[in-house]
């Protein structure tokens, strides 16, 4: 029987994780978790139900009465709430500005965490990428990774986005809105930005896309290996 395998992805907004979590699980044959999707789809909550970001019982509640799940058979996994596919919805302005305060709450964090720790009991292969993966949700992961870049590397990858996205973009305030989301990240006292105790680290901040997957896959069979765990993805791991 093989055991479960969990490989937590964590790190500051803009080092490149959710793309580079996605292909390497595609690599692997894992499945792959995108746990800022899930705050960003109680943020989502938040404005639809026209609830204060900043009043965490009335988010609470909501969120008890709502059903947030994830659609495991599109590629990559769609979040939805109440059975309705958010798409690129959460990635709008108005999401993208209460999402840390909506993370902020001890209320919100414990229901996400526990819908997490759901996903990997019924996903025995998963790749999870976030904030906290590693030093909250699975401490006891079989292989975690902190992914950083410098702030400006950061702040100049999520400009090129938004420029693809035809956004007019001040890159100086992209910047400047990079950090003081890493402040705030890093200094809340619920599930802080930082690095897991005993993570593997990759800077990416002058690595390709393809290097930055490279390195992962590389890191991922070498520890796997080394645990002794078979995880049936090919490549010697
Ligand atoms: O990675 P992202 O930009 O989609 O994350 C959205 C927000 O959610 C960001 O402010 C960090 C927060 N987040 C978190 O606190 N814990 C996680 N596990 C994932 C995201």
């Amino acid at each position: 029987m093989n055991l479960p395998i969990i490989v937590t992805i964590d790190g500051p907004a803009g080092t490149g994780k959710s793309s580079a979590a996605s292909e390497l699980a595609m690599r692997l044959g894992f499945d792959m978790l995108d746990t800022g999707a899930m705050y960003r789809a109680v943020a989502l909550l938040s404005i639809e139900s026209a609830i204060d970001p900043a009043d965490e019982a009335a988010l609470a509640v909501a969120m008890d009465r709502s059903q947030l799940s994830v659609d495991f058979s599109s590629r990559p996994p769609a979040i939805q709430l109440n059975g309705r596919n958010l798409h690129e919805r959460i990635r709008d302005a108005d999401v993208t500005q209460i999402v840390s305060l909506i993370a902020s709450h001890h209320e919100v964090r414990v229901r996400l965490v526990q819908a997490q720790r759901e996903v990997a009991a019924q996903h025995e292969r998963l790749v999870t990428e976030g904030r906290d993966q590693g030093s909250v949700v699975f401490p006891d992961a079989t292989v975690r990774i902190w992914l950083d870049a410098r702030a400006e590397v950061r702040a100049h990858r999520r400009s090129e986005e938004l420029r693809l996205r035809g956004e007019q973009v001040d890159e100086a305030r992209v910047l400047a809105e990079i950090i003081a989301r890493d402040a705030s990240d890093r200094g809340r006292s619920e599930g802080p930005l930082r690095k897991p105790v005993g993570a593997d680290s990759i800077d990416t901040s002058n690595l390709s896309f393809a290097a930055v997957v490279d390195d992962l896959e590389r890191l991922v069979r070498r520890r796997l290996h080394e645990a002794n765990v078979g995880c049936g993805c090919g490549g010697g791991a």
